[in-house]
């Protein structure tokens, strides 16, 4: 299922050397264990010791989640099992913390050289910008620092830390580049309005930008904006994007309040965000969208795959994993969450909102968005 491949070089990438890269292939396999044949020893224990029990016990309780989950933790293989996931997700961080730390006057020369100056895109930083309370509750996918961690005036470091430990994370599995995630919402979004012609794009909570650079290659007439709330990652994404030779303007600003013009854009998208938005503020962004589009302008997001509606308890249990070990407290929570509803509460028309999924190295990744009405109808309705 997972096609792995390396990760391709560029400029603010450091070069592992051998034992550094043996720890962290190290660290990618041993997750690929935890994650893909662990299961299969989790199920073999549930059928044949924890559910028989349950359905004895009580039978209409047998297909919830939530008590499945519960017994199959008093049971205890499910606690050894989730233990060593997280233990993997450690062990992923201490194998290229270190790697990039080492090396960060290095990466932060490398942004400056190619960051500062007047060239291709550009950079806006806040100095003032608060980032937002629940991003700073805990360290996402327990990684040390968090997205906007500074350890020195202008660093960027944490943007190499991120570039190397998704790339792992993934498994290889998003391509050389990173970016198969990016890659496969503008497919789904090709699909779903073949028209599609953005003469703005806009790309909320894009980290170090590697699922922003594909729509320059999609849409090369586009004028192509990001923000995210990190400044590391931000720098990080300029100097990346100018090597690979990108233009792009990035932005330092809250999701929920980007500063922009009404209408500015024809297209707003994000990869991967909404997992890692706080759910009570899922309403406030799908607002932001509807006034930063222009009339027929469309807004669409891809995230995690949707697997919590899954008849089998035992699945929603694996899937939910992350909830509750990988300081991903959002996880599950934003898949049970009514983002159609909240997408027409925001202003969308409810004809025009739409939840599906994207296709993605068998996974169902979730796909969803809608068509802000045309002025016209939008003012007769
Ligand atoms: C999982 S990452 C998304 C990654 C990126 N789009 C990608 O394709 O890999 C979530 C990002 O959203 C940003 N973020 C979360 N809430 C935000 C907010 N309210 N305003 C700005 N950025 C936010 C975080 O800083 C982080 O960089």
């Amino acid at each position: 299922m997972y096609q792995s491949v390396p990760q391709r070089h560029h400029a603010l990438l450091p070069r592992p050397d051998h034992d550094e890269q043996a720890r962290q292939l190290f660290a990618r396999d041993f997750r690929r264990y935890i994650l893909l044949d662990v299961p299969q020893h989790t199920r073999r224990v549930y059928e044949h010791t924890v559910k028989p029990v349950l359905l004895e016990q009580a039978p209409e309780a047998a297909s919830d989640p939530v008590t499945v989950r519960e017994a199959m933790w008093q049971q205890g293989f499910l606690r050894a099992a989730q233990g060593l996931q997280r233990v993997s997700q450690e062990l992923l961080w201490n194998a290229v913390v270190p790697y990039v730390e080492c090396r960060a006057d290095e990466v932060n020369a490398r942004v400056r050289a190619l960051g500062d100056g007047p060239g291709r895109g550009s950079l806006t930083l806040d100095p003032d910008f608060d980032v937002p309370a629940y991003l700073q509750d805990v360290d996402i996918h327990c990684m040390p620092g968090n997205y906007h961690a500074e350890y020195g005036p202008n660093d960027a470091a944490q943007g190499a830390v991120y570039d190397r430990g998704s790339f792992l994370y993934a498994l290889g599995g998003v391509g050389d580049c990173n970016d198969g995630i990016g890659r496969t919402l503008i497919e789904a979004l090709r699909q779903r309005y073949p028209d599609l012609a953005p003469r703005r794009i806009l790309d909320l909570g894009c980290t170090m930008g590697h699922n922003t650079l594909p729509l320059c290659e999609a849409f090369p007439e586009a004028e192509i904006h990001a923000v995210d709330a990190a400044a590391p990652m931000l720098r990080y994404a300029h100097a990346r994007a100018r090597d690979l030779g990108c233009d792009v303007h990035w932005r330092q600003a809250d999701v929920r309040a980007t500063g922009y013009p009404d209408g500015h854009f024809d297209l707003v998208i994000s990869v991967i965000l909404f997992h890692e938005v706080h759910p009570d503020e899922i309403g406030a962004v799908f607002r932001e969208c509807h006034r930063l589009l222009a009339p027929g302008g469309i807004t669409a997001h891809i995230d995690i795959p949707d697997y919590f509606k899954s008849p089998d308890p035992l699945f929603v249990t694996l899937v939910d994993a992350d909830t509750f070990h990988n300081n991903e407290p959002f996880w599950g929570e934003m898949h049970r969450r009514d983002l159609e509803g909240l997408l027409a509460s925001a202003g969308f028309p409810d004809r025009e909102t739409f939840r599906s999924i994207a296709p993605m190295g068998g996974f169902p990744w979730s796909f969803f968005g809608a068509r802000r009405a045309a002025e016209v109808a939008e003012a007769a309705a």
